[in-house]
């Protein structure tokens, strides 16, 4: 392998998405059970400096360029303010995101701005304060509504809205949710639910797919497809021949593996180099044990260079990977 993060098909992973934390305020349904589940201990979670220290080592020697924190839930990391301004400081800087259920923006978007994060993704599901509870067992949709509306004022844009359907709870909602966001200047995405629940609930026929998703964009705007997405997992669409736009996100039903720039790191300190990866590139324990960058930085290659070519969603050898979404990262 070569110098950057590349595969044996080519592809050059420059997207680390970092999860900060397994841990979340929420509790869709779609995601894991109300009891939550067994989380990471403390003592395998990495420590700022080791985030940093591995970012460092990704962004000076592996020709990352986007840094994307996840988590579970990132802003539930201490010192999270603190950590983007390290991130920030780092030569050549990526792009700095987060992806985040929005809870706490209302009290921290400017100062994540101020330390340096350039854009957030923040989970919304509904415009319906009682179809919020029952998706996520918390009745906090007023404290999403208003950390999106901090996100935008500290200019934290553009600020994107990532939402789930689940058929029989919000399926009918596409519309509803697409007029809320333009009428907010937010940029909405349909996300298919991928097999990734804590719970293996997952089943592809009641899945709402893209196509349906846009047909029932199309019975109320006028969608025309942005051309060449590059290495984006949304499909573009701009909305009524205005400039706003509304993305769908087709992992399942219309994979962008073939173009996937993306790697990621565990709260735990593993590489992953897909969300459906079966095999992990563990980092923390070399890294604890005293390795070097130059090591390290060779461990990360080998990890990235065994990527399969795809998620394999319906293929027979298909096996939903043991680690949910809620510990890998959104
Ligand atoms: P942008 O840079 O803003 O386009 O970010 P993003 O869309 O990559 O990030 P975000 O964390 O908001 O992800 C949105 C959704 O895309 C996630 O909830 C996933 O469902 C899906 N997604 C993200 N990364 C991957 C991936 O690597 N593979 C697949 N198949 N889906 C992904
Ligand atoms: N499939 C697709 N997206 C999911 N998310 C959580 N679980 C899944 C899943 N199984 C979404 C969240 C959030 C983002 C981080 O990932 O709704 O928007
Ligand atoms: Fe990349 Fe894996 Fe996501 Fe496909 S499923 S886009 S290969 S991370």
């Amino acid at each position: 392998s070569g110098v950057r993060l590349i595969d044996t098909f080519g592809r050059a992973a420059t997207d680390l998405r970092v999860s900060l934390t397994d841990r979340c305020t929420l509790r869709c349904t779609y995601c894991m059970p109300a009891e939550g589940v067994p989380w990471l201990p403390g003592t395998a979670i990495l420590t700022d400096d080791e985030v940093v220290r591995l970012v460092r080592i990704a962004v000076e020697r592996l020709g990352v360029t986007e840094v994307r924190l996840t988590g579970g839930e990132p802003t539930l990391r201490p010192n999270l303010v603190e950590l983007v301004g390290r991130l920030a400081a780092l030569r050549p800087r990526p792009e700095l995101s987060l992806t985040t259920n929005g809870l706490t923006l209302a009290r921290s978007a400017g100062a994540l701005r101020s330390a340096g994060l350039d854009r957030v993704n923040v989970s919304l599901d509904t415009t319906d304060p009682a179809r919020f509870r029952a998706i996520t067992r918390r009745d906090r949709w007023s404290d999403v509504v208003a950390g999106l509306a901090a996100a935008a004022e500290a200019g934290l844009r553009p600020v994107k809205v990532n939402a789930v359907l689940t058929r029989g709870v919000n399926e009918d909602e596409a519309p509803t949710l697409l007029r809320w966001c333009l009428e907010r200047g937010y940029e909405a995405r349909f996300i298919e639910q991928m097999p990734l629940d804590a719970q293996h609930g997952w089943d592809r026929a009641s899945m709402v797919t893209a196509a349906e998703i846009l047909t029932a964009l199309r019975a109320e705007f006028a969608l025309t497809a942005v051309g060449d997405r590059g290495s984006a997992p949304a499909e573009l669409f701009h909305i009524d021949g205005g400039p706003a736009t509304v993305g769908v996100i087709g992992s399942v039903t219309a994979p962008f593996c073939a173009a996937c720039d993306r790697v990621r790191l565990t709260a735990d300190g593993h590489v992953r180099n897909c969300l459906f990866a079966r095999e992990e590139g563990d980092l923390r324990t070399p890294m604890r044990s005293g390795e070097t960058d130059d090591e390290l930085a060779e461990r990360w290659r080998q990890a990235v260079w065994i990527k399969r070519p795809g998620h394999g969603i319906g293929e027979p050898s298909f096996r939903q990977p043991d680690r949910p979404m809620s510990a890998i990262g959104g």
